[in-house]
């Protein structure tokens, strides 16, 4: 079938194309209908269901005779380890972690809080959870205390299950300290906590409270998977938005099953036994949805890579793993090949592998530059496919849908709707624009099974986040428009989330770090253009009178703060004393303009500029803190 028709026969029954897909799903109680709009615009999918993803991504596939099958292929480089996991293995793993969670009294709906490096015991760790359905909530390793601590009590985990330490290239960062440190900073505090001891590393445990992991499993009884609910949450995965406070993305269970299976063949264009990798870390959606979930449920292999796109040992890792793994299909960020690129631009390192057994390669998480793109289509001979998502969604909504068709590749774009998203370009009164005009990039409700029906004990803001602005319609936060073939172009957010190396952070969040220095007036965080990450953080801080450090101790003093308290994925480097701030009449910061100047492109003055001098004022910051328009 073509894509039109399979997008017709969605959009003619979408309930009875979801149907259709849940049938590869193993149930115990199979759901009787798809959509549940009683509580719309808040909808729900399959709740009348009973079933268990655990029991979908591993014992089913080993009851069917692919218990041999390797599950995970753990591949670090950084440890100079490669290590393959049957499914058959996988399964006696995670149902003794999961019967050792629940000895000590995990249940169905408690939270549970994983902090871990890629390895293979973070999916173990996630996975134990689904089978006890318990709800996990995964706290990226490149996050501080200070972040880490929101998350426990937001979520209330009755348990945290992290690692000694992960490791950075040229360095090992010790999670336990900052596990601890997490602890003491939040209110709610886990009942208990269990600490994989990495060889790089190992921690000291707290007696009575922490327990060493093998210890911990060591006279488990395997727990047996327990069927829960169609709607009931399989995890809660926090994402930045417009303030500090991050938003509990929630993720029901039966959508999850049935959409994840369903993109694996139709977008990925795998089949079950194929290798498949996706290069991204557990803490974010492509690690629960592309290196954890969606290959296990749909009986693939899946790598777990421990290492970096360069320098671990060099920028032909990717090439040297797809060969030796017989990888298929592929998927990372643009940032990460853009440092392939920089380091590789003529391709030397794609000539000494054998990239036979690869089909295509996918890209998200951010805009993919078309120089990019076509560097690696000319290295490849492949094809290139850039695809739209978020975390919100937890699967790309708009995509070249490889699997069913290839399309034709319009660089700049992700390409087309998938079935379940009808997208619209909306103006700021919520009128549909005409192709090729600017506007709101908005999804018409309901959204499909899978993705988010709410955020984590915040229906308010998740009503005020995306449904208010346009009745009818889900806000991603993106900006853009749909040429006359339909096809999609994201052009910037409308909100203060910005993408650094493919990791959503907000400026938002790094102004009240800024804020918080006892010199610091007031202050504005701006992403700008980078070559390399795409986005890069850029800070303005005007000071108090009476601010007695000189400048330079003040900035250093910024960026030690926002490494501290947000982490060093913030990769807030660059940092200015200013005088003041441009500002609208009204007194908002022109954080727009202050982006253009730094990117050099054309802008219109606002006519409601307080003084436009303030202007070239920033515009000499910039330089002086060394910040290289690209
Ligand atoms: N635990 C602890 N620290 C971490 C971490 C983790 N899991 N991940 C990153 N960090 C740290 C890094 O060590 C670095 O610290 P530094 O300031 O001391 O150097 C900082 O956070 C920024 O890391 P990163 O964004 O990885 O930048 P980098 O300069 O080390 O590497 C790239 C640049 C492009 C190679 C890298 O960003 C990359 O591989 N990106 C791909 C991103 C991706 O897969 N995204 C998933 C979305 S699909
Ligand atoms: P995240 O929730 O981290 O996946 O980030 C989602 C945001 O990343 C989207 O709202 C977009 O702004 C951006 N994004 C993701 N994929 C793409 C893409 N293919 N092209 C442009 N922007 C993208």
């Amino acid at each position: 079938m073509a894509y039109r028709d399979v997008y017709k026969s969605w959009q003619d029954n979408p309930e009875a194309f979801w149907m259709k897909a849940a049938e590869a799903i193993d149930w115990d109680e199979a759901p009787k209908k798809a959509l549940f709009a009683d509580n719309a615009p808040l909808y729900e999918w399959f709740s009348d269901a009973k079933v268990n993803t655990c029991y979908n991504a591993v014992d089913r596939h080993v009851k069917n005779g692919r218990g041999d099958q390797t599950a995970f292929i753990y591949d670090s480089p950084i440890t100079d380890t490669i290590r393959e996991i049957s499914f058959a293995e996988l399964q006696t793993r995670v149902a003794t972690l999961a019967g050792a969670l629940k000895a000590k009294g995990v249940t169905k709906g408690d939270r549970v809080i994983i902090y871990m490096p890629m390895v293979p015991e973070a999916m173990d760790a996630m996975l134990a959870c689904a089978r006890l359905g318990a709800v996990h909530s995964v706290v990226f390793g490149g996050f501080a205390a200070n972040e880490l601590a929101v998350r426990i009590d937001d979520a209330t985990p009755k348990a945290i299950i992290a690692a000694s330490c992960g490791l950075e290239p040229g360095r090992v960062v010790e999670y336990k300290p900052l596990m601890d440190g997490a602890i003491e900073l939040a209110t709610h505090k886990p009942d208990f906590c269990v600490v994989l001891q990495r060889e790089q590393h190992r921690a000291e445990l707290i007696e009575g409270r922490d327990h060493d992991w093998a210890d911990f499993v060591k006279d488990a009884t395997p727990a047996d998977c327990v069927p829960v609910e169609g709607n009931h949450p399989a995890y809660i995965l926090y994402t930045s938005g417009t303030t500090g406070a991050p938003k509990g993305v929630v993720r029901h269970t039966a959508g999850h099953l049935v959409a994840l299976n369903w993109t694996m063949k139709n977008i990925y264009n795998v089949d079950p036994g194929d290798v498949w990798w996706a290069a991204s870390d557990v803490g974010w959606v492509v690690g629960h949805s592309y290196i954890c979930y969606a290959p296990l449920i749909h009986g693939n292999t899946s790598i777990i890579f421990e290492g970096k796109p360069v320098g671990t040992p060099d920028a032909g890792t990717f090439w040297r793993v797809i060969e030796q793994h017989n990888v298929k299909s592929f998927f990372t960020a643009p940032t990460a090949f853009r440092a392939v690129k920089r380091e590789d631009p003529t391709g030397e390192f794609v000539k000494k592998y054998d990239l036979s057994c690869l089909d295509q390669i996918f890209l998200a998480g951010e805009r993919a530059d078309p120089d990019t793109i076509i560097w690696m289509q000319d290295q490849l001979q492949k094809p290139i496919i850039d695809h739209w998502w978020q975390t919100e969604l937890g699967y790309p909504g708009v995509c070249n849908p490889v699997g069913i068709e290839l399309l034709d590749v319009k660089l700049g774009s992700p390409s087309v709707p998938l079935p379940g998203f009808t997208m619209n370009v909306l103006d700021d009164a919520g009128q549909p624009l005409p192709a090729g005009e600017l506007g709101a990039i908005v999804i018409k409700l309901p959204l499909p099974p899978g993705t988010l029906p709410t955020l984590w004990n915040a229906e308010d803001r998740f009503r005020k986040s995306y449904l208010e602005a346009f009745p009818g319609y889900y806000e991603t936060g993106d900006a853009g428009m749909i040429d006359e073939d339909g096809y999609l172009y994201i052009m910037a957010r409308t909100d203060d989330v910005i993408n650094v190396a493919g990791h959503r952070l907000s400026t938002g969040g790094m102004e009240e770090v800024l804020a918080a220095h006892p010199d610091v007036a007031e202050c504005a965080v701006i992403g700008v253009t980078d070559a390399l990450k795409g986005q890069l953080p850029v800070g303005f801080v005007c000071l108090n009178n009476g601010a007695t450090k000189p400048h330079d101790e003040i900035v250093s003093d910024c960026v030690k703060l926002v490494r501290e308290k947000i982490g060093p994925v913030a990769a807030f480097k660059l940092c200015c004393v200013v005088d003041r701030l441009p500002k609208t009449r009204s007194g908002k910061i022109l954080r727009g303009t202050m982006v253009k100047i730094a990117d050099a492109e054309p802008f219109k003055m606002p006519a409601t500029i307080d003084d436009p001098v303030i202007l070239d004022e920033i515009k000499v910051a910039l330089t002086q803190i060394g910040y290289a328009q690209p």
